[in-house]
């Protein structure tokens, strides 16, 4: 069986540190490790539009996530890149593993239960299915793995157990698809609530550093981080948990361990211990700006990688629809 790996992220607005931390630079290292057959890493624009959005931003949305993914260190003769919503196939398996998804399991998800009290315009029923159509992603390409941050770890126990039921209903098809969530960064917190995730709809401006910030509202923002009045630099995620969160950030983006950085400020201020974290971060930062900014002005190039990842995401994807459709007792030809 081949061992392929899937992801995706939405292209809804400015990306965090916390995409960067838990998600694409994971997808990076594994592309490095090339541990794989094939890894397909695409733009989930059908999941952007299952809450209310405005087409004209969506679109930028879509070109600026991809120049992203190539900031970040995706390398398109090792990955395929592609746009969600170009691969027809992605819609056509949402809707047939709704048949095998229930209610009950959908309504539990929790990011559906937080998204759904946000919407002031209804909750369209897409929202609802919206892992189902993730299940589908994921099975389009038979993933044997899918990397993604923690907060998706229920959305691919969903799919596991989708998969397991197709197969058992209709005949082995699927892998049981495993989650790869790395250990540090697989939830970086907010800046202002460090109890709560670092999210790009956190309406505090504050509360998040955008892949887009400048060095200076970088090191401002980490400046006014919350923290706590016990002047000690000490990982303990339940009492302190503002510096856990600038200690796991400057883990990431210095690439020594928590134990390394606790012993090297050991003894320091806050603020000296806040100005490293800003250093490590801007560090990580700044180069991919400048790559990023460089990129969007070579839309021929973005939209070359973008067709080419498309004709081949869809060549997978179309095999394993119609194998599945076989199974399901469509397909009146085969
Ligand atoms: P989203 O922003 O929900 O589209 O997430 C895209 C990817 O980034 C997913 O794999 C998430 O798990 C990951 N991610 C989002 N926010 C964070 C965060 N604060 N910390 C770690 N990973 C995150
Ligand atoms: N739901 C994921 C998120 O919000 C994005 C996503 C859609 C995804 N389809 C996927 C991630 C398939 C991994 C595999 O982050």
């Amino acid at each position: 069986m081949s061992k392929n790996f899937v992801t995706g992220i939405q292209p809804s607005g400015r990306l965090t540190l916390g995409n960067y931390l838990g998600a694409i630079r994971n997808f990076v290292k594994l592309q490095e490790e090339k541990d794989y057959d094939e890894f397909f890493v695409f733009i989930a624009d059908l999941h952007a539009i299952t809450v209310s959005y405005n087409p004209s931003d969506l679109r930028q949305n879509i070109k600026k996530l991809a120049a992203l993914y190539l900031a970040c260190g995706l390398d398109p003769s090792k990955v395929t890149l592609f746009v969600q919503s170009e691969v027809h196939e992605h819609a056509e398996i949402g809707y047939l593993l709704q048949t095998i998804s229930y209610i009950g399991e959908l309504e539990r998800m929790t990011q559906y239960k937080d998204k759904k009290v946000k919407q002031v315009e209804g909750v369209s029923s897409a929202l609802l299915t919206y892992p189902v159509l993730m299940a589908g992603d994921i099975l389009l390409y038979n993933a044997y793995a899918v990397p993604v941050g923690l907060d998706q770890k229920q959305h691919l126990e969903l799919a596991r157990t989708i998969s397991e039921r197709f197969n058992n209903k209709f005949g082995d098809l699927f892998n049981i698809p495993i989650p790869l969530i790395q250990k540090t960064g697989a939830k970086i917190m907010s800046l202002q609530d460090p109890t709560k995730k670092m999210s790009k709809s956190d309406p505090l401006e504050k509360a998040s550093i955008y892949l887009d910030d400048s060095e200076d509202v970088i090191r401002k923002k980490i400046a006014s981080a919350v923290t706590d009045s016990d002047g000690i630099i000490k990982y303990d995620e339940k009492n302190k948990p503002g510096i856990s969160n600038l200690l796991a950030i400057m883990a990431c983006c210095s690439g020594k361990s928590i134990q390394t950085l606790e012993n090297e400020f050991k003894g320091a201020g806050y603020g000296e211990f806040k100005k490293a974290v800003a250093n490590s971060v801007v560090e990580v930062i700044i180069p991919i700006q400048k790559k990023y900014e460089e990129l969007l002005k070579n839309q021929d190039y973005l939209n070359k990688v973008l067709d080419d990842g498309a004709i081949k995401a869809s060549y997978f994807a179309k095999k394993q629809l119609s194998k599945m459709k076989r199974k399901m007792g469509l397909e009146r030809k085969k």
